[in-house]
């Protein structure tokens, strides 16, 4: 089989603070093949920022980071800041929720992406700048020739996204992580930004890993879906298996909380009721059992194992004592209106 363009396994990143040691990321594996899309999803804390760091290597250096990061079969956990720079720039391009953590207020845009090409490739001014142009027009920048010469504070917060979005592509990655690319933005501009991260996988053919808290960004975009919760994967697998035949609890409180389209915009968002653990010391049991409507003695004492989901279809994997049946619906709605409705057959 072909090596994925990259590869987890067994990560594992600690923080150690004057509380204790928080355990960001705890024994993570993932797999992104060339050219496909893997949605992480997950509420506020559950490590999916910290996993796309240690990826690019900028993770604080406080951070313990143990396990494998291979992009293209070649180890980068442990590589020497010269290389993970090469990496960077031309391997994995990394887009932030915050497009004016990557884009400097001082520099017109047009600059900024003519200096990305220019860090890796071997053309003059003159080519950058025109690549620069052509980059903003396949982001979906109206005007781009005029639009290159404008400074960052003269675009909407969409266009400064886009124009990230342009940079990331400047040096044809193979992979590009994107961190909530879209949470900053209003609904309709979000649109406008998903479709410009659209064109950058068709133009590079790149491989995209999508962070986001909300499931309802990466539905109709992702192939393969990964819910994190606590610093873990709890469910891996297709967009499908993910979407139709949720068998992890958490990933069902993730779907009631998605606005629904037939619901005319008056019903209200759902939420899973109950807060993400802390991350701090040990603890035992599955972290989600103080908020699922089915936990039980089982869950409260033992945490269980990202293990394939009967009938294993593909690479279907839950973390729950009671995968199966809640993958095929047994316990029908788990969470309805904020309010635990369970009704266990
Ligand atoms: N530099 C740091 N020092 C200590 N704790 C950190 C640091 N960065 C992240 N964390 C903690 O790691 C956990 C995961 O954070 P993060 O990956 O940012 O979550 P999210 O899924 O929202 O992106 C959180 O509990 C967060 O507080
Ligand atoms: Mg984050």
């Amino acid at each position: 089989m072909a090596e994925p363009a990259l590869r987890i396994e067994g990560l594992e990143v600690d923080f150690p603070t004057r509380e204790g040691v928080v355990h960001a990321v705890r024994g993570l594996d993932l797999s992104l093949a060339a050219g496909e899309v893997l949605g992480i999803v997950g509420e506020s804390g559950s490590g999916k920022s910290v996993t796309a760091l240690a990826t690019m290597g900028l993770l604080p250096k406080s951070a313990r980071v143990r396990g494998s990061i291979r992009f293209r079969g070649q180890e980068i956990l442990g590589k020497k800041e010269k290389e993970l720079t090469h990496l960077r720039g031309t391997g994995i391009a990394m887009i932030f929720q915050d497009p004016m953590t990557s884009l400097n207020p001082v520099y017109t845009i047009g600059w900024q992406i003519a200096e990305a090409i220019r860090a890796h490739q071997d053309v003059s001014k003159d080519e950058a700048r025109e690549r620069a142009v052509e980059l903003l027009a396949e982001v979906g920048i109206p005007n781009p020739a005029e639009r290159v010469d404008n400074y960052p504070h003269e675009f909407s917060g969409g266009m400064r996204q886009r124009a990230v979005i342009a940079i990331g592509m400047a040096n044809d990655p193979a992979v590009i992580l994107a961190d909530e690319p879209t949470t900053a933005l209003d609904v309709t501009v979000q649109a406008q930004v998903l479709d410009s991260l659209k064109a950058a996988l068709r133009e590079t053919g790149a491989g995209l890993v999508l962070i986001t808290h909300d499931l309802g960004v990466i539905a109709g975009l992702a192939d393969r879906v990964l819910v994190m919760y606590a610093g873990r994967a709890v469910e891996v697998g297709t967009a499908e298996d993910v979407f139709y035949r949720p068998s992890m609890p958490y990933t069902l409180g993730l779907l009631a909380s998605l606005p629904r389209l037939d619901s005319h915009g008056t019903d209200r968002l759902r939420q899973i009721p109950g807060a993400p653990p802390s991350m701090l010391g040990e603890r035992s049991g599955c972290p989600f059992a103080p908020r699922c409507p089915l936990a039980t003695d089982t869950c409260r004492e033992r945490e269980p194992d990202l293990a394939a989901v009967p009938p294993a279809s593909g690479d279907h994997r839950a973390a729950c004592h009671y995968a199966e049946s809640v993958g095929r619906g047994d316990h029908g709605l788990v969470f309805s209106d904020g309010v635990v409705d369970n009704v266990i057959a």
